[in-house]
């Protein structure tokens, strides 16, 4: 039997980004002894990817903001498929998680009155984005790491978690691997949060980091938890798409909150054109309403005009820009124009700095002189473990989950900057959540089952066996397959043929995916990780193509050629998808009920 190491922890977190993070820091609070598992170094969390703001009604611009208003909004823009308790607990608790990370030393961008500055983001009704610059998911990890060290937990860097074990029902382990050098470890844990984000990396074109390959989504679902609503997955419609090496490269909605402009080859600015009818009359009718807007904006001065209509929700942006290439009034690189050049060249580089040293140095374009080409990039899945609202708790004891990889907050299409909240709220119910229930084990020790971990072992060896038949499969070029798989029959537009066709070929490349074998040692063998990376990535991708199938409708970021409108009674039932044997089930399970003093809320009917 392989050596392996073994680590003790009451609660182990798994991913290290502001889900992870924040989680450890309220576990570590709570006094249970808590160890933290980054797949890379700490810091360098997709989080930071997350530019343009994090959204909490405080309401320091627009005095009419609440979290009344946020609830609305964010059940809106999720076209009613959220869970209504996750929404409303996030836009309650999101102000006094920004403000917490104020008081640990998050400097954002100020009012002229010195409060926290916040800008406007699609589908918030009021500028809500509280933002330092371009960069704020950076600043929230540089200040929840500096919180978090202070706290004493176990930090494992490039790390990575392949197995959850259990004791009977309950979680009582992980068994992983060290990717600089293949050593193997073993945690023995009360409690396990899984926060490792999302899937980004089985489609081509991502602006997600490496680290996206399913892996919290395909632990749950192997220990046995339920994956919901993996049918909608989010498109941002501007990522960089010029040179190729830096397609899909997040360029932040803060670009187009600033007063940036979409437009075609025609020189038209298509966006209004592409307003859902039930949205148009909250959308400037001209450009001088649009002009007017923006400028009340930078003058921090209220306006009776209308915002501009590239702050309609991702969804529509995604699919207008999508429409404009395939008809041909596209860029020459195959996207559309985003301008921001119109304004102050001195105000463009201080509010939006990274954007301007991406497109300097990436593409040698001066986003301050000219227009950026700009088109669709899948960045984030809405869908993911099922959990309890108020605990983060999955279906299986001592398992939680929190941010991106939990599903329900976000329904059919999540706002920009809900994310980032997100992270924290929930992170933080996921920390308390996990020391509560292991406070409440009291001394009951949990059994490790040997043979688990030498399946685990076993599981983990094999691609170097299969490396050393002729017909051994590269990873990579499954990868790349997957990638064009999901990105040609589950991308923006769906229909049932392609989306058949798609299922069809994942289920071949399944069988590829069994053969996949490397060479040499585990010492730094990215060929390795790929092997179990995309393991991960085939149950998320299929788990995706199977729910987009079953939904015979269009409701936010999931779009049907074949059904196009939206069907009111499927907003009761989330798309379940759980492990039967080694098949795949998928099930349409009814979702809680709204409380009627929350309903009373919502003015507006659903639309797609
Ligand atoms: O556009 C952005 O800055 C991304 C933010 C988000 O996804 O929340």
């Amino acid at each position: 039997m392989a050596n392996y190491e073994v680590h003790e922890h009451d609660v182990l977190v798994i991913g290290a980004g502001g889900a992870g993070l924040r989680a450890a820091i309220e576990a570590s609070a709570q006094g249970v002894n808590v160890g933290l598992v980054c797949k890379s170094l700490l810091g360098k969390a997709h989080t930071v990817m997350a530019e343009g703001g994090v959204a909490a009604a405080l309401a320091n611009v627009d005095e009419q903001d609440d979290w009344k208003v946020h609830f609305v909004d964010t059940m809106n823009g999720g076209k009613g498929m959220n869970n209504w308790r996750m929404a409303q607990l996030h836009a309650q608790e999101a102000p006094e998680r920004v403000r917490e990370l104020e008081r640990w030393g998050a400097v954002f961008d100020r009012t002229k009155e010195g409060k926290i500055l916040q800008r406007a983001f699609g589908g918030h009704k009021y500028k809500r984005l509280c933002h330092v610059g371009d960069r704020t998911g950076l600043e929230m990890i540089r200040t929840l790491q500096d919180q978090g060290i202070h706290r004493g937990f176990n930090v494992y860097m490039e790390c990575a978690v392949t197995k959850l074990l259990k004791d009977g029902d309950r979680i009582s382990g992980a068994f992983g691997y060290y990717r600089e050098d293949g050593r193997y470890v073993l945690f023995k844990a009360k409690a396990i949060v899984l926060a490792t984000g999302g899937v980004g990396k089985a489609f081509t074109v991502t602006s997600n980091s490496w680290e996206y390959t399913a892996d919290g989504q395909a632990l749950a679902y192997d220990a046995g938890a339920d994956l919901i609503d993996m049918e909608f997955v989010q498109f941002h419609p501007t990522g960089m798409v010029w040179p190729p090496g830096v397609r899909g490269i997040l360029v932040t909605e803060g670009v187009r909150g600033e007063g940036g402009i979409l437009t075609n080859s025609e020189k038209k600015r298509f966006m209004r054109d592409y307003l859902p009818e039930s949205t148009k009359s909250e959308f400037s009718v001209d450009d001088e309403e649009s002009k007017r807007w923006v400028e009340a904006a930078i003058a921090g001065q209220k306006t009776d005009a209308k915002r501009p209509p590239e702050l309609s929700t991702r969804d529509n942006v995604a699919r207008a820009i999508y429409t404009e290439v395939k008809e041909g009034r596209g860029s020459p690189h195959g996207g559309v124009f985003l301008d921001i050049s119109y304004q102050d060249a001195a105000r463009v580089r201080k509010k939006l700095p990274s954007m301007y040293h991406q497109f300097k140095d990436l593409a040698d374009v001066d986003i301050t002189a000219g227009p950026m080409e700009v088109g669709p990039t899948m960045h984030y899945i809405m869908g993911g473990i099922r959990v309890e609202a108020d605990t983060q708790q999955t279906r299986v004891p001592g398992l939680f989950a929190a941010g991106e990889c939990s599903g329900g907050m976000h329904g059919a299409n999540r706002l920009g900057g809900n994310s980032l909240s997100d992270l924290i709220v929930f992170g933080r119910l996921a920390g308390l959540g996990a020391a509560e229930y292991v406070k409440g084990l009291g001394n009951n020790a949990l059994a490790i089952n040997n043979d688990h971990i030498e399946a685990a072992i076993k599981e983990m060896d094999e691609p170097f066996e299969i490396g050393k038949q002729a017909d051994a499969k590269n990873p990579y070029d499954i990868q790349k397959e997957l990638n064009q798989i999901m990105s040609t029959y589950v991308g923006i537009f769906r229909n049932e043929e392609d989306l058949t066709t798609g299922i069809a070929k994942l289920k071949n490349l399944k069988e590829q995916v069994k053969k996949a074998g490397v060479k040499g040692s585990k010492v730094f063998n990215p060929g390795w990780h790929m092997c179990r990376d995309l393991t991960n990535m085939m149950i998320a991708s299929e788990a995706i193509a199977h729910s987009a199938l079953s939904r015979k409708e269009s409701r936010g970021a999931h779009s049907r050629l074949d059904f196009t409108e939206l069907d009111p009674e499927l907003a009761k039932f989330n798309t379940s998808i759980s492990k039967d044997g080694d098949a795949m089930k998928l099930e349409k399970t009814a979702k809680p009920v709204m409380p009627e003093e929350l309903k009373e809320l919502f003015a507006k009917k659903e639309t797609k």
